[in-house]
């Protein structure tokens, strides 16, 4: 097995190399458009979605043209998600993985048709992708269950309701599972759904590590918002006080907060010790969520 650093490089490669070549090219019309999509979608983001699809790959022997589908169709969801979150009807934030955010540059309107074309053609890429039909039927399930109402969509919802008020813990947590934890789930279950040959126990510990995962990401993003600064975010720090944003450091304050990720990522390990060493990506993939500075 090689180590995570080279798997990380490898992965980040393919992913980018997938994404560039899936996304219409500037020069086909409409080509402001396209140009939105491609410089939301091809703009430095950590991939830790795709890297968690790669890493649950790695544990199943999936095929690689496969996982680049997954990968791609997530990565292009979480992309519309950003620009549509940036806008300034939510969190109203002009900078984004270090670059001016699409409505800057391109405009409001276009900025929201760019998210609604990635959010297309995430589902395109899987019909497209050589999974089987049933197979393809499944992933799709599961992405739009995760991306919709009752996953992201609706996290996003709960968030901006929540500005300026008190929400208890308990609702707190299941934004952040809904806005954040629903992709990251998918990621691993859209792969684990690939293999007949997974059995039910495989697949909640999978799915219990993805859930504290999910989890601890926004909490780990609540609280760089806070102690980070917008060079090393590559967005707008502080912005969650400013809007006064429900987060877990406004609600329990920041070394408790700080506590929970730690928490969450022991948690998460402990479900990960039923597949042995294969599962080492899926670990350290869990320690960066709780560790990154950006
Ligand atoms: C940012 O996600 C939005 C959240 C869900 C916290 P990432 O921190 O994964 O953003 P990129 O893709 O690396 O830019
Ligand atoms: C966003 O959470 C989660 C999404 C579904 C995009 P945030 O609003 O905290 O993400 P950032 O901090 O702007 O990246
Ligand atoms: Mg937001
Ligand atoms: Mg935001
Ligand atoms: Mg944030």
């Amino acid at each position: 097995m090689t180590s995570f650093e080279t798997f990380q490089q490898i992965k980040s490669a393919q992913i980018e190399a997938a994404l560039a070549s899936i996304l219409p090219s500037e020069r086909i019309e409409p080509k402001g458009l396209h140009s939105a999509m491609r410089y939301s979608t091809l703009n430095g983001g950590k991939r830790i979605r795709a890297l968690l699809v790669y890493a649950t790959g790695h544990l199943f022997d999936v095929k690689q043209d496969i996982l680049d589908s997954i990968a791609c169709a997530i990565e292009l969801i979480h992309s519309y998600s950003l620009i549509h979150d940036d806008l300034p009807a939510m969190d109203d934030d002009d900078l984004r993985r270090g670059k001016p955010s699409c409505h800057i540059i391109y405009g409001e309107a276009t900025a929201i048709l760019a998210g609604d074309a990635l959010l297309t053609l995430a589902f395109k890429v899987i019909t497209n992708s050589n999974a089987s039909a049933e197979q393809k039927v499944n992933v799709i399930q599961l992405l739009s269950q995760a991306a919709g109402s009752r996953g992201m969509v609706g996290g996003q919802a709960i968030d901006l309701n929540s500005e300026r008020k008190q929400i208890s813990i308990t609702e707190l947590e299941s934004m952040h599972l809904h806005k954040t934890g629903a992709l990251i789930c998918a990621c691993i279950t859209m792969v684990v759904c690939m293999k007949h040959d997974s059995s039910h126990s495989d697949y909640l510990h999978l799915k219990h590590y993805a859930g504290c995962i999910g989890l601890a990401f926004q909490v780990q993003d609540d609280i760089l918002d806070e102690t980070s600064s917008t060079a090393a975010l590559g967005k707008t720090q502080g912005k969650d006080k400013h809007a006064n944003k429900a987060t877990y450091p406004a609600l329990l304050g920041l070394k408790p907060s700080k506590q929970l990720t730690k928490d969450l990522y022991e948690d998460a390990i402990s479900h990960l010790s039923h597949f042995g060493e294969r599962a080492d990506y899926l670990r350290q993939i869990a320690e960066f969520t709780v560790s990154r500075h950006a």
